[in-house]
């Protein structure tokens, strides 16, 4: 009796431990890759890569290698814990737990080839690799787990957009060789996100014109979230991508529910500690970003207005604390002010 108390305390433990990649991923052998593409449903692509690219390109793609090999560790952990039968991971709603268990082992290994391309794309073109830090999740049952995962889907949504432009515009190699790719794993990765929002019987396209975001915030989102603090070797080169760390901005838990129906106010927290004067940036489907200012400032809280019906799509709005009234004509260029954020508000 005592032993399985104890063995249970450790289990337990283990569960809530780190989680670390530790199978040769984001590097596998021949056969280990071979395994996953068999897996994935498909292959890398054949044709060839870029053997030169801009300097932004390369940032870009190892955003872009950081964000999927956290994607990786993800699903990795949701596909262990559905295995598992851990708690709060056996209710599918109606999805019965093969089929869960056969999508996350086909998406986990997708996600592994979009990072393991990324970083064939980066060693192409004579630039660093992305390697794999420790990652923790603030979710313990499978319903927010794939809420979470909608979450940070639409957020890549947004940011691989953005990536696009850049390829398309810096005249170098990137045009002809990235922009197809990229353009293939954003309707690869909206399928899934339709995925996510039907299990929680959201309508599975959330509206007509997707929001867009920016680099910026979707290594910082990655970083505040799910990157264990200093858990990033220096040969993973996360701290040598460039990307500069914004403070954290969230909406506080006790703040009315943003809403599509009307005009709210919402409650935001910040690890910013000088807040007056600020505005509050948001950016929400294919429109020029809305700009408030901050209200009722207390220490690290505040309040801003959130003027949904002004425009804004449902699905999610990236909310960025700046320092400047604007105007911001796209993400990029509030990403440009951003001293906190980015604040990930899902409406419907
Ligand atoms: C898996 O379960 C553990 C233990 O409850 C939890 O800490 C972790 O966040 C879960 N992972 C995911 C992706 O849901
Ligand atoms: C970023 O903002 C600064 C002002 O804070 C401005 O001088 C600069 O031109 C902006 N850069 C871009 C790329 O928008």
């Amino acid at each position: 009796m005592v032993k399985l108390t104890l063995l249970l305390a450790f289990v337990g433990l283990a569960a809530a431990a780190p989680f670390k990649l530790n199978n040769g991923f984001p590097n596998p052998s021949p056969s280990a890759l071979a395994e996953i593409q068999k897996e994935a449903g498909g292959t890398l692509p054949n044709t060839p890569l870029p053997t030169s690219l801009k300097a932004d390109a390369i940032q870009s793609l190892q955003v872009i290698a950081v964000n999927e090999i956290f994607e990786t560790a993800y699903f990795s952990s949701l596909l262990h814990n559905v295995t598992n039968n851990v708690h709060g991971y056996t209710d599918f709603d109606g999805l019965s737990r093969d089929y869960v268990i056969k999508s996350l082992k086909q998406i986990r290994a997708q996600e592994e080839l979009h990072a393991i391309g990324a970083n064939a794309i980066l060693a192409s073109a004579g630039a660093k690799t992305i390697g794999s830090c420790n990652y923790m999740f603030p979710v313990t049952d499978f319903k927010s787990a794939i809420t979470l995962a909608a979450t940070f889907t639409d957020l890549v949504l947004g940011t691989l957009q953005n990536v696009n432009k850049g390829f398309a515009l810096d005249g170098g190699q990137a045009a002809e060789g990235l922009v197809p790719l990229l353009d293939s794993i954003i309707a690869q990765e909206g399928e899934q996100d339709g995925a996510y929002r039907l299990i929680q019987r959201k309508v599975p396209s959330a509206a007509p014109f997707l929001t867009s975001s920016a680099g910026q915030f979707a290594f910082n989102a990655v970083d505040q979230l799910f990157i264990v603090p200093n858990s990033c070797s220096q040969s993973s080169n996360v701290s040598a991508i460039g990307i500069p760390a914004y403070k954290t901005l969230t909406l506080s838990t006790s703040s009315e529910k943003p809403c599509s129906t009307k005009d709210t106010t919402l409650t935001f927290k910040t690890s910013e500690s000088d807040v007056n004067g600020k505005h509050i940036a948001y950016i929400s489907g294919q429109n020029k970003p809305v700009v408030v200012p901050v209200q009722s400032v207390n220490g690290k809280t505040f309040k801003a207005s959130f003027p949904f019906t002004k425009g804004f799509s449902k699905g999610l709005t990236v909310a960025a604390l700046v320092n400047s009234a604007g105007p911001f004509s796209n993400a990029a260029d509030v990403a440009n002010a951003t001293v906190a954020g980015p604040g990930l508000i899902e409406v419907d």
